[in-house]
């Protein structure tokens, strides 16, 4: 059951210890295979924050998207328990270098998208949840809410797409110093594949053949070593269509991280729109996302740890 240990660990506050809280620092998921991200490449890049009882400051836990000025989009799992209110999470917009310069915005509301079955945390589906901020947020060259998708569009296997996060950077490798946001491209990948992947990895008498593990609202992209690794979690997927970036899922489970040939799997957001337009209004296109001058692919490919000064 590698891939349950591997998921309960972004799996904040999951434990029974009564100690709620989520992630301990050096549990969280980062990206494997990627690169540095230059400024103003993902303004709606969000740093999901708790606060840390032994540091005494707002640690990143996970990470999460700006959708509206007032709206983060995340991962469910990143705020169990559903006991933990809104007072104990905070939002890092526009940040690039993780902790530089912090000013956290206050979450006012947790709304945990009502199909999220917390026993079985990521692998049950619906791990997405909506944080509504306290304030709305000042928009600027740094700081833009993504495009959504609508319901139906459809994401082509193959598909070239971008992760981001602050996650460790390999099986146990943290981020280095100075701590910068980092991307990888991935490729989508059908979800009958993708389930066959995790099935024939675990194969087990107790799941039936035609059990899905990789459900109707997940989203497979990636391989183990392109992708995110738990501590990444929350945070966006996003595609290119017409000039326009658009986030077609959450970072949920996997168990890659430089691990074997196993996509990572995602929320697939536009199984959730409607659940999203229930609560948070459209907003005008996203601007940014990666700028123009190429493909910034050539760059990504490689597992390249950003140096660490000496
Ligand atoms: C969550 O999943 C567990 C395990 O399958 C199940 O027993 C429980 O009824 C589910 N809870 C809800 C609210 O559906
Ligand atoms: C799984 O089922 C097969 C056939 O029913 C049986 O031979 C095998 O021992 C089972 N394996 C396990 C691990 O239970
Ligand atoms: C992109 O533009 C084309 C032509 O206007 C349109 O048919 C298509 O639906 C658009 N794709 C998306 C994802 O918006």
């Amino acid at each position: 059951m590698l891939w349950l240990l591997l998921l309960t660990l972004p799996c904040l506050g999951g434990s029974a210890s009564g100690n709620p809280e989520p992630g301990a620092g050096r549990e969280q998921v980062g990206i494997v295979g990627g690169c540095d991200v230059s400024a103003r490449r993902y303004p709606w890049q969000v740093s999901l924050r708790f606060y840390s009882m032994k540091e005494g400051t707002w640690e990143h836990i996970c990470g999460g998207s700006l959708i509206h000025p007032e709206w983060v989009l995340t991962a469910a799992h990143c705020l169990g328990p559903e006991e933990l209110e809104a007072c104990a999470f905070r939002v890092q917009v526009g940040q690039l270098r993780l902790y530089e310069d912090d000013q956290q915005t206050k979450v006012a509301e947790i709304l945990r998208h009502p199909q999220y079955n917390e026993s079985l945390s990521a692998p049950g589906g619906a791990d997405i949840a909506l944080l509504k901020l306290e304030a709305p947020v000042p928009l600027s060259e740094l700081i833009h809410p993504v495009s959504l998708p609508p319901a139906s569009l459809d994401v082509p296997s193959g598909k070239t797409c971008w992760v981001t996060g602050w996650g460790d950077i390999g099986h146990g490798e943290p981020l280095p110093w100075p701590l910068r946001l980092r991307e990888a491209k991935v490729k989508v990948r059908s979800n009958v594949i993708c389930n066959h992947i995790y099935c024939r990895r675990f194969p087990s008498n107790t799941t039936e053949r035609s059990e899905q593990v990789i459900k109707g609202g997940m989203l497979c992209a990636g391989d183990g070593n392109h992708g995110p690794c738990p501590g990444d979690a929350g945070g966006p997927l996003v595609c290119r269509w017409n000039c326009t970036w658009v986030q077609v899922g959450v970072v949920s489970w996997g168990t890659s991280c430089g691990h074997g040939d196993f996509p990572g799997v995602y929320a697939r957001v536009m199984s959730y729109m409607s659940w999203i337009r229930q609560h948070v209004p459209p907003f005008p296109r996203a601007a940014g996302g990666p700028r123009d001058g190429g493909d910034p692919a050539s760059r990504v490919d490689t597992l390249r740890p950003s140096p660490v000064p000496a």
